[in-house]
């Protein structure tokens, strides 16, 4: 069987990859592009934010995206620690919401940057 291709750019990178049918958008980049900081928490449901990333500069739920839907795309995913021992020391929903919160803007946050992890921290 011919696995279908895509072709994108993934952290500033042309990506071409290929994928099993059926996978969404999150396997893809953790299963073919080595991509861990993007985690599964809840897929396909799209109800925990693990597996944020940023698509065309928009944040984006990675688990609820087919991966035919992300050809020619720019995706940005988190890569802000380093991997030591095979370990993601990422907390990537947090620093997934704190990019997101620093994307939206003062007129969301508010004077009080941190007000917006509320609840998370
Ligand atoms: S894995 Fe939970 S929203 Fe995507």
């Amino acid at each position: 069987m011919r696995m279908p291709k895509i072709t994108f750019h993934l952290n500033g990178k042309v990506t071409e990859t290929s994928y099993e049918p059926g996978m969404h958008f999150l396997e893809v980049l953790r299963e073919e592009c080595g991509i861990v900081s993007a985690k599964d928490g809840c897929a396909p449901e799209g109800t925990c934010g693990c597996c944020l990333v940023l698509i065309n500069g928009s944040p984006a739920l990675s688990c609820l995206r087919q991966p035919e839907q992300m050809q020619g795309h720019d995706v940005v995913t988190l890569r802000i620690a380093p991997r030591r021992n095979g370990a993601d020391y990422v907390l990537p929903t947090v620093a997934a919401l704190a990019r997101l919160l620093s994307f939206l803007g003062d007129e969301f946050v508010g004077a009080r940057p941190a007000s917006g992890l509320q609840g998370m921290l």
